[in-house]
C-alpha cells in the first residue's frame, strides 16, 4: 500500500496529524511587481502631506507591526487600534481586527483613504504617480501601460505583501522533521495544545482563520472605541469578537491585543489563559509556552533583501 503513496501525500498525512502547518516554501510571487509594491509601501508620496507611508506603521525591518500602542498617521492623528503585522497576512482569512476587508486588495484601499492614516484619494494618487518619471517607467515595465491607474498601485502593494512570508521558523522545521525542539519548547507546545490555545490558534498562521470572542470565560473590558465584530455584523452576540491574530513572529510584535494594552508576551499568555480559557496557569507553564512561541519566529522575507 505504502508504495502507492506519493511523497506529497505522505507529507500531507504527516502534517494532517498536527493542527499547525508550516508556511509553504514555494514563493509564487511576481518579483518585479512585488518590488514595485515595495517601493510604494515605503513611499510617503502616497500620503496627503508626504509624511506617512505604509512602513510608518508596519515596520517590515522587524516584525511588520507597530511598536506603538496605537499608530499615528496624517498630522500625528492617533488611531484607536494596535497595528497588526503585515507578515504572512496573505494567509489571514479576513483582514483587519474586525475582519471588515475580505482580502489584501480590499484592505490596501483602507489606509490610503483613512483621514488618520494617508488621508489620500485614488485620483490624487494617480496624479502624483503619473507625474513621476521613475514610476512611469516602472509601471510601464510591470503593466505595459503608459498611464498609471490607482488599482495597479494597489495590486503592486498586495504583491509585495504576498512576498512578506516568513518561512523556516524552527517550529516549521520541527513540523517537517528537520530538527528537534528542546524539551522545554516541546513541553510548551504540549501545554499550548492541552490547555486549548490550539482551538483558536491553529492552521498555517496559528490563528487568523476564525473570529473569536476576547473574554470567552471572563468578560474583557477593552480600552478602545474600536468597532468590534458586532458593529460590522449588527449581531449583539459578536460583542468583543475579533479575528484571532496570528502567533507567527509574535516575539517581534509587542505590544499585544487589539488595544495594545499588554507589553510582554508572558503577560499576554497569562491574560489569554485566564480570560479565554478560564485557567490560572503557573509562572513555569507560562514561561514554557513563551519558549514555544519563540520558535515561531521565521526567516526575514526574501523580498526585503531585494531592490
Ligand atoms: C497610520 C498607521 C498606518 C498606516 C500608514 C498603514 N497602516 Fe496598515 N494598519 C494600521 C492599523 C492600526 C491596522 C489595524 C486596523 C484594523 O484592524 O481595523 C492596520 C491593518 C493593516 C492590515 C491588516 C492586517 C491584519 O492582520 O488584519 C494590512 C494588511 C495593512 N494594514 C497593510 C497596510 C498597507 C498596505 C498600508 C499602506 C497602503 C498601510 N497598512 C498603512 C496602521 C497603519
Ligand atoms: C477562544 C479562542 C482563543 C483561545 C482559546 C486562545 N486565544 Fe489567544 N487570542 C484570541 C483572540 C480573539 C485574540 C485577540 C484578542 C484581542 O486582541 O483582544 C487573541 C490574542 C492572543 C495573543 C496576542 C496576539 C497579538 O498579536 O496581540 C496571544 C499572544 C495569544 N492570543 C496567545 C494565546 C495562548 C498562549 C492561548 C492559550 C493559553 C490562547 N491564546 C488561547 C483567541 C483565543
Amino acid at each position: 500500500m505504502l508504495k502507492y503513496l506519493t511523497p506529497l501525500l505522505i507529507i500531507t498525512i504527516v502534517y494532517a496529524s498536527e493542527p499547525i502547518s508550516p508556511i509553504p516554501l514555494e514563493r509564487g510571487v511576481h518579483i518585479k511587481k512585488a518590488l514595485l509594491g515595495k517601493e510604494l509601501f515605503f513611499d510617503t508620496m502616497l500620503s496627503k502631506d508626504s509624511s506617512t507611508a505604509c512602513v510608518s506603521c508596519h515596520d517590515v525591518s522587524s516584525g511588520g507591526a507597530d511598536a506603538r500602542v496605537v499608530s499615528e498617521g496624517f498630522e500625528g492623528k492617533k488611531g484607536n487600534i494596535q497595528a497588526p503585522t503585515v507578515f504572512n497576512a496573505k494567509y489571514n482569512f479576513k483582514q483587519f481586527w474586525n475582519g471588515r476587508a475580505n482580502n489584501l486588495l480590499e484592505q490596501a484601499d483602507g489606509p490610503i483613504n483613512n483621514p488618520a492614516e494617508h488621508n489620500m484619494n485614488p485620483k490624487s494618487i494617480e496624479e502624483r504617480l503619473n507625474a513621476s518619471a521613475k514610476y512611469k517607467q516602472k509601471f510601464q515595465e510591470v503593466y505595459g501601460t503608459s498611464k498609471i491607474e490607482y488599482q495597479q498601485a494597489l495590486e503592486a502593494i498586495v504583491e509585495f505583501e504576498n512576498a512578506l512570508t516568513t518561512p523556516n521558523s524552527r517550529f516549521d522545521k520541527f513540523l517537517r522533521n528537520e530538527l528537534q525542539l528542546t524539551s522545554q519548547e516541546q513541553e510548551g507546545y504540549t501545554i499550548f495544545k492541552q490547555l486549548g490555545c490550539i482551538t483558536c490558534h491553529n492552521g498555517v498562521n496559528i490563528g487568523a482563520n476564525s473570529f473569536q470572542k476576547m473574554g470567552t470565560f471572563i468578560e474583557y473590558n477593552s480600552n478602545t472605541s474600536y468597532p468590534d465584530r458586532a458593529e460590522i455584523t449588527k449581531n449583539s452576540e459578536h460583542k468583543n469578537v475579533f479575528k484571532v491574530p496570528t502567533l507567527r513572529n509574535i516575539t517581534l510584535t509587542a505590544p499585544y491585543f487589539h488595544d495594545g494594552s499588554v507589553k510582554t508576551l508572558k503577560e499576554a499568555v497569562q491574560v489569554m489563559s485566564k480570560y479565554n480559557l478560564g485557567q490560572q496557569i503557573s509562572e513555569e507553564e507560562a514561561d514554557k509556552i513563551v519558549l514555544f512561541l519563540e520558535t515561531l519566529k521565521g526567516e526575514k522575507p526574501f523580498v526585503m533583501d531585494m531592490f
